[in-house]
């Protein structure tokens, strides 16, 4: 027996649970030489921003061990651009897309989700409440219950489609950040987030990053948000979807016994672009070679009990 992995999120249907993740795999066109894009369950494209963004200056990436450090500081083509330019191509693909929307002010994410929404074609919008590397703003949505309900309410006016919200590692409460996302009106979460960083050169004595601090991502942080996602699972009534090191499908299946419904592959893909093929491709010899039907069959099913 084949293993059905479609599952569905918001109203929106997925073919599989693997995503891409914002940040790291760009617009999508580029890499479409490089893996076959529709057969993804979705993409998330790069955090878009008002106004065009330089980002900051370069050294904007650092290697850790078993991860990696980034302060890109939000480059991108701005919102104009992205529909102009990026959208269309993506448009065209028979996978789920989702635009990924980050802003330093209500008002800018409410722009955006507004200039997007009348742009038409995608599926949803994930909300960047957590982005730990622009100076003013863009972490503050991410760590107050408060910030995060009145960002999501507000987005909510100016767009029909359903919201994502990004969440922070970086707060003492994550359930409770899951629980704003929830009442502001999410239909699902994503986590986690980077976790704020900083490396050293010991010849230099300078910062690793132009940034100083920036995000730690990769498998790194896996076991962090494993249990960041089963913490939620337990206590948030809203679909989970899981991020932080996932690069083989036993981290996705990980990821889902902990309680995550869909996930996306984040600093794998610069590693190896065809990452979220095998993970897909993995999932599903697993759960055949269980006998296991559907996705759901294993999310949130950890054996707690003593
Ligand atoms: C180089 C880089 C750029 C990123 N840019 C964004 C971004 O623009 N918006 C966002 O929401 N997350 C961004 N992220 C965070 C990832 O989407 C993801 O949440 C995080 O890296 C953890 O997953 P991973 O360990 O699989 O990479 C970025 C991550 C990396 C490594």
């Amino acid at each position: 027996m084949k293993p059905n992995l479609q599952i569905e999120i918001g109203g929106v249907t997925f073919k599989n649970p693997i995503m891409v993740a914002s940040g790291t795999f760009g617009y999508g066109e580029e890499f479409e030489q490089l893996i076959d894009l529709d057969a993804l369950g979705g993409i998330v494209t790069k955090s878009i921003t008002l106004k065009e963004r330089p980002g900051h200056p370069p050294p904007r990436t650092y290697e850790t061990a078993s991860g990696m450090l980034n302060a890109i500081g939000l480059a991108n083509v701005g919102v104009e651009r992205f529909i102009d330019e990026k959208l269309p191509f993506l448009k065209k693909l028979k996978t789920a897309i989702i635009v990924n929307v980050a802003g330093s002010a209500v008002a800018e994410y409410v722009e955006v989700c507004r200039q997007l929404d009348l742009a038409g074609d995608f599926d949803m919008i994930e909300l960047n409440v957590s982005c730990p590397n622009v100076d003013k703003g863009g972490m503050e949505f991410g760590t107050d219950a408060a910030a995060m309900i009145r960002v999501l309410q507000a987005v909510r006016e100016v767009t029909s489609r359903p919201i994502i919200a990004k969440l922070s590692p970086n707060v003492t409460s994550i359930v409770e950040m899951a629980r704003a996302a929830k009442e502001g009106g999410a239909v699902a979460v994503s986590m986690i987030n980077t976790l704020v960083g900083m490396a050293i050169d010991v010849q230099t004595w300078k910062p690793g990053l132009s940034n100083i601090t920036g995000g730690l991502s990769g498998p790194a942080i896996k076991p962090v948000a494993v249990a960041m996602v089963y913490k939620v699972a337990r206590n948030v009534d809203i679909p989970i979807i899981g991020i932080g090191g996932i690069s083989t499908w036993m981290d996705a299946v990980e990821f889902h016994l902990a309680g995550a419904l869909g996930l996306q592959v984040g600093t794998a893909n610069f590693i190896d672009p065809d990452a979220s093929m095998k993970i897909i491709k993995g999932t599903a010899a697993y759960l055949a070679a269980r006998k296991l039907g559907t996705i759901h069959d294993i999310v949130g099913k950890v054996k707690t009990d003593k």
